[in-house]
């Protein structure tokens, strides 16, 4: 693949306290310098016969690839960060910081703390929205290469030497504030509404349960913790539970294959959550049996493993 050249997102001689010449320098010398020795390193790759290459060329080169691509990617994300007035926060960006620092000085000194982290190095600080669970994400990249998998970008900030010793020295705080006062809040709203219509990873989809709901470990946790009465049942095959040696604290073991004999010690009244060992058929089957029969019960998503996962209370098994 061949990567083509972005022009500059930002207006230069619009910044304040950022001069023209340092953006021109950083742009030439260092974004282009990244795309330009990534297209070589990539025809380089190209040409290469991989059952020939020896191991660590092959590790090298593709460890290089992927700084150069991040460096890139991340640069232009930077430049496209800046050009705004930095101070008012559009509401929704607002809300989405809030719901995910708590509030948007919260998110504003993490952020300068993490930049001011980096004054003696060389890295970036990013902010990110993560489809996964919906929320924003910021971290720091002490090179190009490291990254949230599966996180989207929105705004980045260059804490290499080049990007500012030309005009701030070794003073990494003006710089940091100079960032700050300039951050384009429209754009990021634009990336960030983007990054929010793209669906989280797909998840397990059970389609011949689709009428029987689920709960998730963290919700059952919430109702024991928080004492709502709920009866729980470990459903796990015979022949798997004889060998288990644990089992959820509050569960009561029953013999999915023997439903008609322990159904008529639940209570219609109280909620049912029933598991088997990692949440696909038998639990799901036993849940639905006992809807059938009238009971509010649902199944626990991901079963014994995923309630271990959470680190959920066990008992030795009885
Ligand atoms: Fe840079």
């Amino acid at each position: 693949m061949t990567y083509c050249i972005t022009p500059l997102y930002c207006r230069p001689w619009t910044l304040n306290g950022i001069s023209p010449r340092l953006i021109e320098s950083h742009y030439e010398n260092h974004y282009g310098g990244a795309i330009r020795r990534l297209n070589a390193l990539t025809a380089e790759i190209d040409a290469l016969d991989p059952s020939a290459v020896s191991p660590s060329v092959i590790q090298r080169l593709k460890r290089d690839e992927l700084s150069l691509l991040n460096s890139t990617l991340l640069h232009e994300l930077y430049f496209a960060s800046l050009g705004g007035d930095g101070r008012s926060v559009p509401a929704p960006v607002a809300d989405a910081l809030e719901r995910s620092f708590g509030s948007v000085a919260r998110w504003r000194a993490e952020f300068t703390a993490m930049a001011q982290a980096l004054s003696s190095e060389s890295g970036w600080v990013v902010l990110s929205h993560l489809p996964r669970d919906g929320g924003l994400t910021h971290h720091i990249a002490r090179d190009s290469t490291e990254s949230v998998a599966g996180a989207i970008p929105i705004l980045a900030l260059d804490m290499y030497e080049h990007a500012y010793q030309l005009e701030f020295g070794a003073n990494a705080d003006a710089y940091i504030a100079a960032f700050m006062r300039n951050i384009d809040w429209p754009a990021v709203q634009a990336r960030l509404q983007d990054a929010m219509n793209v669906p989280p990873p797909r998840r397990l989809e059970q389609k011949e349960f689709a009428d029987v709901p689920a709960l998730a470990p963290e919700e059952l946790r919430e109702l024991l913790d928080s004492g709502s009465p709920v009866q729980v049942i470990d459903a796990r095959p015979r022949h798997y539970a004889t060998r288990a040696s644990d089992m959820m604290r509050a569960a009561v073991w029953r013999d999915p294959e023997r439903v008609e004999e322990w159904i008529g010690e639940l209570s219609k009244d109280t909620p049912v959550v029933v598991f088997c060992v990692y949440g696909f058929h038998i639990g799901c089957q036993t849940a639905a049996t006992l809807r059938k029969a009238g009971f509010d019960a649902r199944y626990l998503s991901g079963g014994h493993y995923a309630w271990k996962a959470i680190g959920g209370p066990t008992k030795l098994f009885e």
